[in-house]
């Protein structure tokens, strides 16, 4: 089957009915992800001063590759099954492309070389493949993960193995995940004396992505450690709290209502975006991407909101207080008639993100 994405046409493998994605039948595909695809290739288009070279560690149909070499790029593809590597040659081929597609273990080869940019897209965690990408990379390391479950808590244990901190499954869970992950990342790039910056993230649906910046330097990956820390919470009152720092010092007792609390972390405290790249991106985004609108319009409502580590949930608040809610715009303008800074979130139209507290909300609004 015939798919275009962008500027470029590839064969994908029809997809048997009933075949879960990432089933193991024939060489993967997901029209799902053509968003994440798109913002990656103006991404790529934003940063190309910089940057010249670019490995799709797992790439599959080549997808990710053949819209690089599209892009500009010189382009490096590896998987390990042998019908995604003809299928990935035969793609750039298609689009007379070129790129260099090799059947491996994608963590051998980021042993050996290096590339400007690094894209980890795998099935599920992208952890067995961080450290090797961390080594490869020169300029940016590009995730995707899609074991959300693990990210957020909801697999408590499965995301403590996986990413070295406690996951607490609240009801900001999109804004634990993305933390949680970015958490990981950094510590791990710092363990290479590199500081790993996030410049743009999202939450999207079932997936968390994320791009960093690399700067060499032990001092400048202690800057990016002294931006962890830890988020309580109250499930009870939902009243929450965080501290950047390395040893935790939990707030046993909410403060509110008494009721024991949820320590989560290590996460990153810091901002997980760079606003004024996240414009550079949207701005990159070419015309011909078939997501070009919704990448835009996620990108802006990302480089709008505000710089808080938890979000609430409006609906959950007003089913709290027993009444019928108010307008999301009219919501947003009165809490910050009131003083309070506010502002809806990329991942949920009924998500927002305020330094007010609840009661503080609450008077905000009555
Ligand atoms: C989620 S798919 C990649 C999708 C692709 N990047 C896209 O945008 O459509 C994951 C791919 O990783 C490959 N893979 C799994 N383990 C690998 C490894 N150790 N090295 C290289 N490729 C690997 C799988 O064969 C599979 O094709
Ligand atoms: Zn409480």
């Amino acid at each position: 089957m015939e798919v275009r994405e962008g500027a470029v046409t590839i064969e994908v493998p029809e997809k048997r009915h009933g075949a879960s994605e990432g089933s193991g039948e024939g060489v993967f595909y997901n029209p799902v992800q053509e968003l994440n695809r798109d913002i990656t290739v103006g991404v790529l288009r934003a940063v190309d001063s910089e940057c010249g070279s670019y490995l799709d560690a797992m790439t599959a149909s080549g997808i990710r590759a053949v819209r690089a070499a599209e892009a500009g790029y010189s382009v490096t593809g590896c998987d390990v099954d042998s019908e995604a590597v003809e299928l990935a040659r035969a793609n750039l081929e298609r689009n007379g492309l070129d790129g260099a597609i090799h059947r491996r273990n994608v963590n051998a080869h980021m042993h050996e070389s290096h590339h400007d940019v690094v894209d980890l897209d795998p099935f599920g965690t992208p952890i067995p493949f961080v450290d090797a990408a961390f080594r490869s990379a020169r300029n940016y390391v590009c995730v995707t993960a899609t074991d959300t479950a693990p990210l957020c808590g909801a697999h408590f244990e499965s995301g403590v193995r996986s990413y070295g901190a406690v996951p607490r499954n609240t009801e900001f869970h999109p804004e634990m995940g993305l933390r949680v992950l970015l958490s990981a990342l950094v510590r791990t790039a710092a363990r290479y004396d590199i500081a790993a910056t996030p410049v743009l993230s999202h939450v999207s649906s079932h997936y968390v992505r994320t791009y960093l910046r690399l700067d060499g330097g032990a001092q400048a990956a202690d800057r990016r450690i002294e931006k962890l820390g830890y988020i309580d919470h109250c499930q009870q009152c939902l009243w929450r709290d965080h501290e950047r720092t390395l040893v935790a010092d939990p707030t046993a007792e909410c403060p509110e209502c008494g009721q024991s609390t949820w320590t989560a972390g290590p996460v990153w405290l810091g901002p997980p975006h760079d606003p004024a790249f996240v414009g550079e991106a949207a701005a990159a985004i070419p015309e011909d991407a078939a997501t070009a609108e919704e990448a835009r319009d996620l990108l802006d409502s990302i480089a709008a909101e505000l710089d808080t580590p938890t979000h609430y949930d409006q609906h959950r608040l007003y089913s709290r207080w027993g009444e019928p809610n108010v307008a999301m715009d009219e919501f947003l303008v009165t809490l910050r008639d009131a003083g309070y800074p506010a502002s809806r979130t990329h991942y949920g139209g009924t998500t927002f993100k305020t330094d007010a507290g609840v009661d503080e909300i609450y008077d905000a609004l009555h």
